[in-house]
């Protein structure tokens, strides 16, 4: 109940305004959010390799609804890949992008969408990386997937993403378990209808397990995004199972969740990719944060009584 609630201001201008405009919320979003610039990102990403583990950066942005501000988004992903490439983390750093943000919710936005997400592609080979492009809600699952499949003819690895709450999604997984298919599988994080998905956590964690086999049991990569241990403790299960190296999988995790998890695997010699967020339209990814624990929420009503504290010097909020 509280999560439709969470999800659907996630969507209201009104109640943006008001949140953004909040300082002891921006002190929250601070947990999950790597500063506004690429400078305060790659500060944060160089303190995660410091400890093992890998990243995959999203430049923030949904609310796209100029050609301009598309343009904009790819010309900052094309900036920090460069500084990707300069900097020489382009085997352990990655970028997510999101079709809308590069403009696919314009008319004829796909097409939009699909040239930007090109220029960044191009941009992700030259620095020697990859890219995922995110799910959004189920009205866009088709066209992201031929967005997806257009792209991989010339980039074979840039990854889709698909969620387990979705009923369509073991037919999806089956379609994407070829040599070299990167695919990262999640629950979904959006407040999707009855008529295309679980609603019930249990469901979804079944249909979560049920698509982690048919990855594991293909011969794709698959990238698994939880931090849901009783879906890792399956996936480390299924892959003893299939005889799969730990190297030829992932763990990926959000920047600010379970970070003690993220070192542990990291140990045990899993590759662990966490997502990093950075740029100023932070407020729907916050807003599905507070939606998927409801404990995230008391963390910010807690910053509302508490004193000020000194600002980390990493971030630009
Ligand atoms: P679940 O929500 O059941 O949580 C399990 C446990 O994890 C909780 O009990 C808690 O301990 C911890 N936890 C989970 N969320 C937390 C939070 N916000 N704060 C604190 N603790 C938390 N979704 C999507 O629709 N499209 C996408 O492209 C992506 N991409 C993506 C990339 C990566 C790297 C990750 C990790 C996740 C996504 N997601 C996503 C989000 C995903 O669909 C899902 O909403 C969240 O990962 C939460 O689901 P869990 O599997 O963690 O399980």
């Amino acid at each position: 109940m509280l999560k439709t609630v969470l999800l659907g201001l996630s969507r209201s201008p009104l109640v943006k305004r008001a949140v953004v405009r909040f300082p002891p919320t921006r002190r929250v979003v601070q947990r999950f959010v790597a500063g506004e610039s690429i400078d305060d990102c790659l500060r944060v990403v160089h303190e995660l390799l410091a400890g093992g583990l890998l990243a995959t950066i999203d430049f923030l942005g949904e609310d796209t609804v100029t050609v301009a501000q598309a343009d904009r988004v790819t010309d900052t992903y094309a900036d920090l890949l460069a500084r990707i490439a300069a900097e020489g983390i382009g085997d352990r750093v990655e970028v997510s992008i999101k079709l809308s943000a590069l403009g696919s919710l314009l008319k004829d936005g796909y097409e939009l969408a699909l040239d930007n997400a090109r220029v960044i592609c191009a941009a992700a080979a030259r620095a020697g990386t990859t890219v995922t492009v995110d799910m959004e809600d189920h009205t866009s699952t088709d066209a992201t997937l031929r967005t997806v499949r257009a792209l991989r003819r010339d980039y074979p690895w840039v990854a889709a993403v698909l969620q387990a709450m979705l009923f369509r999604t073991g037919r999806d997984c089956v379609a994407q378990t070829g040599e070299g298919d990167r695919v990262r599988l999640c629950k979904g994080a959006y407040a999707e209808p009855a008529e295309v998905a679980h609603q019930a956590k249990g469901a979804v964690d079944r249909n979560y397990r049920r698509c982690a086999s048919i990855l594991l049991e293909g011969a794709g990569r698959p990238l698994f995004a939880t931090h849901d241990s009783t879906m890792i403790e399956h996936v480390s299960a299924e892959a003893n199972r299939v005889d799969r190296a730990t190297s030829s999988y992932e763990f990926q995790m959000l920047l600010g969740i379970r970070a003690d998890e993220q070192r542990r695997l990291a140990r045990l010699g899993h590759p662990v990719r966490v997502y990093v967020p950075f740029g100023t339209d932070w407020y729907a990814y916050f807003m599905r944060r507070l939606a998927e624990r409801p404990a995230n929420l008391m963390f910010l009503l807690r910053a509302l009584v508490e004193r000020p504290r000194k600002k980390r010097v990493t971030s630009g909020f």
